[in-house]
């Protein structure tokens, strides 16, 4: 199969490159499940309802999130009746929403998407390899589900590092979000799951992770908030990674980054190359 992960939406310049150019992207590149990070697609802050309906039109089939998933209130309601929306896994116990589910791909297969976040610099949570390990042994990867895509949301690497090995040749894919910046180190690890510690952001690189740089800079010289954050509103690079699963097991056999337009540095993958 062919997946594609697309880090956090972030602001208008983000989601609309993506609402924009992802359905080119799955038709030429015969895409068969695609995830995206939607936790800043609202002006950087959260996700609506619509925000989400145009980006699953697009051609998302699941959109992820992490701590910003409450920042719209409507999502702690609509959350309910939207399976495609996952909010991290390891919230407690009674939290709105589902942090993993089940899916059917364009092609039939049955893909496991789960959506977790790390404790390391962040809200305290329950404990995540515990609640992703009780997911994964629910829906055994080759057996049940013919690819397992986890987005590991965290602030430190090592935290993404060690989810990543302690999932090595039971999921698919272990990516990270969060952090905005993509990381130069995709690689299929040992036991044959792909990995990347973060996807990068879909939004304007000519920012602070996202958002226009005169507050945060202000912010770090001086101490004193002044103004909110807004997103930057230059041309957005979508950014993320993508991966060739082996139909059998499910495990990856190739893993590539994707950077498409924006200020950085093009990066195709594979299957862009045709
Ligand atoms: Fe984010
Ligand atoms: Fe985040």
């Amino acid at each position: 199969m062919k997946l594609l992960f697309l880090g956090d939406l972030v602001g208008r310049t983000g989601r609309t490159a993506v609402i924009d150019q992802l359905p080119a992207i799955v038709e030429m590149q015969q895409l068969d499940f695609v995830v995206v990070n939607g936790e800043n697609s609202a002006s950087g802050f959260g996700i609506t309802e619509a925000i989400l309906q145009d980006v699953l039109d697009a051609g998302a089939d699941v959109v992820t999130t992490g701590n910003h998933v409450w920042d719209q209130r409507d999502t702690l309601v609509y959350i309910e009746r939207q399976d495609r929306l996952l909010r991290p896994l390891n919230y407690p116990v009674g939290t709105p929403g589902r942090g993993a589910h089940l899916y059917t791909a364009r092609n039939g297969a049955q893909v496991m998407v789960a959506n977790v976040m790390g404790r390391v610099y962040m809200d305290a949570m329950d404990d995540p390899f515990a609640r992703i390990e009780r997911v994964v042994d629910d829906c055994p990867l080759g057996q049940v589900a013919d690819a397992i895509i986890i987005d590991m949301h965290a602030e430190a690497t090592s935290e993404k590092q060690a989810m990543g090995h302690f999932l090595d040749g039971r999921v698919s894919l272990v990516v990270g979000t969060h952090t905005h910046v993509p990381t130069a180190d995709h690689q299929i690890l040992p036991g044959g799951t792909a990995y990347m510690s973060d996807a990068g952001m879909c939004g304007d690189y000519d920012s602070v992770l996202g958002m226009e740089k005169d507050e945060p800079v202000n912010r770090f010289q001086r101490k004193i908030p002044g103004n909110r954050f807004t997103p930057a509103s230059g041309e957005a690079t979508i950014s993320g990674v993508a991966v060739e699963t082996d139909d059998r097991t499910g495990l990856a056999l190739r893993v590539a980054p994707v950077r498409i337009g924006g200020r950085l540095e093009p990066v195709l993958p594979f299957f862009w190359q045709s």
